[in-house]
């Protein structure tokens, strides 16, 4: 069974990722989430109305040992199941000026971004290796590229992702595994719900924002066999935001 694992996949862009995955037909999806479970399940009845197979899978990217015990759980359990596509999608905001931040938003934002990478990608490497194919596609921002007032935490995080992305993309690339980054700009989801939009599209170019649906189409080439020759890519998808 190969299998297609999205960080976050309950809402937002992580939804709209795993009903593109699961539109192309070649993965049993994993759905991953945190609190949601009733997003997660919608999620997944998309999954299977795309005539897909899934599951969904609660861990915290965040916790090392929350991540390890439920994978390991999950892999003894499906001992043929080989996971090709991971997309590090779940990510969180703790937006504030820097000068009020506190310790807490700016770990909580780092941990979630840049140790969940870490933790779900860790996990997997060596059995991508040994499997000599792979795509690990992991979701920055437009943040992480040029840098946003009052997100300096954020702009971190997702910065750190982008130099992991192409370092390991180094590291990996001779066993046809692929890492990728991709950095939206201003997409219509729970996570941009309570910005302002008619201002904001002000800096937009295209003036409008973008929809998960649109990020998804992109995820969807970069994980599959047809871009197999791009790796250690940071791509925007921002309508336009000079970054
Ligand atoms: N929306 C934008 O404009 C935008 C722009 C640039 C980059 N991004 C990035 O795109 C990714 C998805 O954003 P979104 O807008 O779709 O966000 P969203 O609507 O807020 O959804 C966030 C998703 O991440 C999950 N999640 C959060 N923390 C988690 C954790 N510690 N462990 C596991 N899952 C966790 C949530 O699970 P629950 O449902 O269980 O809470 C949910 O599925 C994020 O990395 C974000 O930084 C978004």
């Amino acid at each position: 069974m190969k299998c297609a694992l999205v960080t976050g996949g309950s809402r937002g862009i992580g939804s709209a990722i795993c009903q593109k995955l699961a539109a192309e037909g070649n993965y049993h999806i994993l759905i991953n989430y945190q609190n949601n479970e009733e997003a997660a399940q919608q999620t997944l009845q998309k999954v299977k109305e795309s005539g897909a197979t899934g599951e969904i899978l609660k861990f915290d990217v965040a916790i090392a040992d929350e991540v390890k015990s439920v994978l390991s759980q999950w892999q003894d359990n499906n001992p043929d199941a080989v996971v090709e596509v991971i997309v590090n999608n779940a990510g969180i905001t703790r937006d504030g000026l820097f000068m009020w931040m506190s310790q807490d938003d700016w770990s909580q934002v780092i941990n979630t971004s840049l140790n969940g990478f870490y933790n779900v990608t860790n996990f997997f490497i060596q059995k991508l290796l040994r499997n000599k194919y792979g795509r690990i596609i992991n979701m920055v921002s437009v943040s992480g590229v040029k840098g946003t007032a009052g997100q300096v935490n954020y702009s971190a995080a997702k910065g750190a992702v982008v130099a992991a992305t192409k370092a390991l993309a180094q590291e990996v690339a001779k066993r046809n595994i692929t890492v990728n980054a991709v950095a939206p700009g201003f997409i219509r989801t729970d996570m941009t719900g309570a910005l302002d939009e008619k201002e904001l599209i002000k800096l937009v170019p295209a003036n409008r924002f973008g929809e998960a649906e649109e990020v998804a189409e992109l995820v969807g080439f970069l994980a599959s066999k047809k871009a197999g020759y791009i790796t250690g890519e940071v791509i925007n998808i921002n309508g336009g935001i000079y970054s």
